[in-house]
């Protein structure tokens, strides 16, 4: 995610207990890390939308490099003789060429390399591939990975009902690692529209790892590398490590119906006994709250949505509110 790069190498190394070569890029993260990595970081990672393995990273000049980097690799030990593929690209910067016409050089180069190596001409499935090469040209630089993820891993699958104004789950873990939430103290989200915050807070303290909402297969196990029994012994391990204790998490809003929503959506992630919702006023906190907060997390609504005016006084109001209520707590906007 574009700002929040070093949240995940953080996350990535609390994961893992260090990462090689670490290298934050626009929206990117780039580290060595052993096999494992590529199992742990897609079942608890919280902060993480694709993991890429890297088959290529260098300068280039025009699209015949991309072709002569591409038909140089290796491919048979990424995509078996019968699974088809599809490359997806994307380009940013000043280029005689689009990303399709990237996405067409690449794909010729992987067919030319297979069957050089295996006499087999691979098959290309753009629409449901069994392994999705990315490739990624930035001024001159082409990136070439392969998605071990499969669809973005921001998309938890909890969520039965979406707020108008839904946060993305990856970017309310990452505040909550920004404040520090560990499930100590009181949390509490003060305008929670839907609850993501409140219910990913819910899920870091009861070490509920995102794979547990997952629907269908990580893409991972489409590569001929990847050893399916070590994945699920890893997934087994992963789930049996969620705590059932008692945590103090509250989300609030001004709207019954959100709230209503919320409720709906921590039922579905499992964590609805874990959050005490509260209908109330985000200005006015101490007369809606038994308690002070150690830690506030919220995404409050921003300009699009309210005149400047009412804004100002809403944000003037909570942060009064929350300076006499807890003086000394975190706060993460
Ligand atoms: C940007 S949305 C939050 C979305 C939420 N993070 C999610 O993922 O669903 C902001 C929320 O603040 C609530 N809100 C606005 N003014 C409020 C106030 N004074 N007190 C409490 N909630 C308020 C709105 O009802 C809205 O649900």
């Amino acid at each position: 995610m574009i700002g929040l790069e070093d949240v995940f190498a953080e996350e990535a190394k609390q994961i893992l207990g260090s990462v090689g070569q670490l290298e934050l890029g626009k929206g990117r993260v780039f580290f060595t890390a052993p096999l494992e990595a590529m199992y742990e970081l897609n079942i608890r990672a919280r902060t993480l939308h694709k993991l890429f393995l890297l088959l290529h990273r260098g300068l280039f000049e025009g699209l015949r490099d991309i072709y002569v980097a591409t038909r140089q690799l290796d491919f048979t030990s990424v995509i078996k003789p019968d699974q088809s593929f599809a490359v997806r690209a994307e380009r940013v910067g000043q280029h005689d060429f689009t990303s399709m016409d990237v996405a067409a050089e690449v794909g010729q180069a992987v067919i030319d390399s297979y069957m050089a190596s295996t006499g087999v001409r691979l098959k290309v499935n753009l629409s449901e591939p069994d392994v999705e090469l990315y490739a990624f040209v930035r001024d001159n630089e082409f990136l070439l990975g392969i998605n071990t993820t499969g669809p973005s891993l921001h998309k938890r699958g909890y969520r039965v009902f979406k707020h108008p104004a839904a946060l993305r789950t990856s970017v309310a873990a990452a505040m909550l690692l920004l404040a520090g939430w560990r499930g100590d103290g009181l949390l509490l989200d003060p305008m929670c529209g839907g609850g993501t915050i409140p219910i990913e807070g819910a899920l870091m303290a009861r070490r509920i790892p995102p794979a547990a909402f997952r629907r269908g297969q990580p893409a991972l196990l489409s590569l001929p590398i990847a050893d399916e029994e070590e994945f699920r012994e890893r997934l087994e391990r992963a789930l049996g490590e969620r705590i059932d204790d008692i945590f103090n998490i509250v989300g609030m809003d001004k709207f019954r119906a959100y709230l209503e929503g919320a409720r709906r959506n921590a039922r579905s992630a499992g964590v609805e006994d874990t959050i005490r919702f509260v209908q109330g006023d985000a200005t006015d906190l101490a007369s809606y709250l038994r308690d002070s907060p150690t830690h506030v997390v919220t995404n409050p609504p921003y300009g699009i949505r309210l005149r400047l005016r009412g804004l100002f006084r809403l944000y003037r109001g909570f942060l009064s509110s929350l300076a006499s209520l807890a003086p000394g707590c975190r706060l993460v906007l």
